[in-house]
Formats: C-alpha cells, structure tokens, sequence
C-alpha cells in the first residue's frame, strides 16, 4: 500500500479545487527547501537513457509530462522535477489576472477515473508568472508556456493578448502553446478558426527573435476534416507541433452522476479518442509534425498507446490527480519495459511504431 493509496480517500473527501490548492501548497512548501526536494528526487525520480527524447533543441529526460493547468502560476514546476516528470507545461497564462468562473467549478467522476472542470482561465497573469519564473529559477526540466486570451477580448484584441504574454513569457519557455480549444471560456467567436489562427501565429511569428518552438493545442470533438484543415495551417506557418488534446464536452458512456456537470472532461474516458486524433495528425503529416498527446494518460500501457499512435511526448493531468506522486515514476519505468519487449531502444524509436 502506497502513502498515496492512504491520503487519498481523505483528499477525495475534500471538494476538489480545495484538495487540489492543498496538494500544490504541500508541494511549493516541498520544493522550498533543498532537503525536501532531493528527498522527492530519491523517491521519485527513475533515469534511463531510453526515455530521453531529444526535441525542440533540448533534450526531456522522460518523455511524461504535466499537462497544462495544473500550475497555471508556475508554482510548483521545481517539485513536479523531483517527482520525475520529463517536463513541464504552465498555464494558460493570460495578460491580466482573472477569476475564472464560479465555484464549484471542478468535479471528481469517480466511477469513471474521469474529472469535469470549468475553471474558465482563472489564473494571476503574465506578470506575476514572469516574477516567479525569476524569483524561482526555472525548473532544470524543459519548460512549456501555454498562452491565452482574456475572457472578455474580443477577437481582435485576443491577437494583442496572444502576442503580449508571448512577449513576455517566451524567453523563458522551451516551447510555446497556443491554447484555442478550452471548452469553457465565454468565447463570442471561433477561436479555432483558420482566419484566426492565422492572424495569431503571423503575429507572434513576428516576435519571435529567438525562435521558441510554437505549437496549438487542440480540442478532441472536432470532426477528422477540421482537424486536418487545421493540421494544414499549422504546417503552411512552420508551427513546431500540436498538443492532442484538451477536455472534452462529450459524455457518452460515463457512470458518474457529476456527469451532468458542464465544462470540460478529462481522465480515462478521453483516452481512446484523443489518441485517435494523435493518430490522424501523424497519419496525415507522415509523422513528421512532433505531437505531444494528452488525453487519458494514467499509465505505461496508456502512455506508450499514444507515443505508437505518433506522440514524441506525453501529458497528463487526471490521471496524476488519481495515482499520486510515483506517476510519473510508474509510467516510466513500465515504458522502458515496454520499449524492450518490443525491441526498440529509445522513446524516439517506438514514435509512430503503428502507424508504419
Ligand atoms: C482542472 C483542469 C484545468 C485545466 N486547465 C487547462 C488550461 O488552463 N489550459 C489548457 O490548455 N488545458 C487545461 N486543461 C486540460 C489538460 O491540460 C489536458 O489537456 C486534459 O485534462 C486531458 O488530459 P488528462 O486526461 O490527463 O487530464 C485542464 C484540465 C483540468 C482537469
């Protein structure tokens, strides 16, 4: 039985967001002190040069990431290294800071491994992102910034959103994501739309002096022609990948009665279709656009399902909430297994294994 199999009936007691800011303060007061955070590392860490994935002009010691919007803030990137992830993405980050929407706004569906959120972009800014990421140091893993615009911009001053916390945040970053598929923000018009990708990835592009890695996360509930009208964009702008993908607004086949909840679905019941829009990315670009797959990933058998599907990176976010702190470790360690059985010698090798 792990510590983690112990708390977390208590944390599941607790409403979700409030088990959540519990678990980073206990994390951000982890990684405070030198001793604690090595202690983590003892714990947690697992190395193996199998897992090392060398892209975006830096090298994931482990291709098992954190999904976005589990450190909106940068708050805890230093003790999610010493837990073993290969990396890190915060955010979204906004120009301002916003409250989000009202509470309760994030929901447990325990039955179904799964979670609801409709957080709506609640997070402190680009400015106090920024202080931190100097206060703080950044973290000695890859760090990804993913970007967004106010609730209330309209669709011309969401090009000004983008391109100012791009501005700002980017020279920290080693890769940038345009977040346009959150499921739960006020939208007034088509964030994905291809004028306005467009006219996002022309005007970022533009600031661009040191060529940080641009990427576009993506929704799952598109259907096959726009994502591969979207895939087209990105590749016609030279954007450095995709991340496949955010929540979903589908409920079919869910146990739990948070089910009803509106907002955005995460966890085991989005693996399989997530991972089928990985593979139709990499299908369509012969592999040769990186995707980093999120969507589900809870394990090494889940985790390796996405890199054969054409994934050169992992995220996750439900299934940390669910396993706890070895997540990473576990996945890790079954990946190299994995990678043996099947012959293979790296990550890099087994990318898009299925697809050939
Ligand atoms: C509470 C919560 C907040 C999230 N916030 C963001 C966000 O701010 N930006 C974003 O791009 N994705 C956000 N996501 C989506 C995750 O990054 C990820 O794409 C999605 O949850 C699927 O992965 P999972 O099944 O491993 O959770 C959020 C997910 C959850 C559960």
């Amino acid at each position: 039985m792990t510590l983690y199999s112990r708390v977390r009936p208590l944390a599941f007691k607790l409403p979700a967001e409030t088990a959540h800011d519990l678990g980073k303060r206990t994390l951000r007061a982890a990684q405070s002190t030198r001793p604690t955070r090595a202690a983590l590392s003892t714990a947690y860490q697992y190395d193996h040069p199998a897992l090392e994935v060398d892209l975006f002009d830096t090298t994931f010691p482990n291709p098992v990431g954190i999904a976005a919007g589990f450190d909106k803030n940068a708050e805890v990137t230093h003790a999610l290294e010493a837990l073993g992830f290969g990396f890190v993405e915060i955010g979204t980050v906004t120009p301002y800071s916003q409250d989000g929407n009202d509470r309760p706004r994030l929901f447990r569906l325990r039955e179904d491994e799964a979670m609801v959120n409709r957080m709506g972009f609640n997070g402190q800014g680009m400015e106090a992102v920024k202080a931190r990421l100097e206060e703080d140091g950044t973290p000695g893993f890859p760090l990804g910034v993913n970007i967004g615009k106010m609730n209330s911009s309209t669709e011309r001053e969401a090009i000004e959103d983008y391109r100012r916390v791009f501005d700002r945040l980017s020279p920290f970053a080693d890769y940038v994501v345009v977040n346009v598929s959150c499921p739960n923000t006020p939208d007034e018009f088509d964030e994905a739309s291809p004028e306005h990708l467009r006219e996002i990835f022309e005007t970022i592009d533009a600031e661009n002096d040191l060529d940080v890695p641009i990427l576009v996360k993506i929704g799952p509930d598109e259907p096959e022609e726009s994502i591969l009208d979207l895939v087209d964009i990105v590749q016609e702008f030279d954007v450095d990948g995709i991340v496949a993908t955010n929540t979903s607004t589908a409920r079919e086949g869910l146990a739990s009665a948070k089910r009803e909840e509106w907002g955005g679905l995460s966890g085991k019941p989005v693996e399989g279709r997530s991972t089928a829009v990985i593979r139709t990315i990499a299908d369509h670009t012969d592999g040769d656009l990186p995707i980093i797959g999120v969507g589900g990933v809870d394990s090494a058998a889940s985790a390796y399902r996405k890199i054969r599907a054409g994934a050169s990176l992992v995220q996750l976010y439900t299934g940390f909430v669910y396993q706890g702190p070895s997540t990473a470790k576990r996945i890790n360690r079954g990946l190299v297994r994995l990678l043996e059985r099947d012959g293979f010698t790296s990550i890099e090798e087994a990318v898009g294994a299925e697809l050939e």
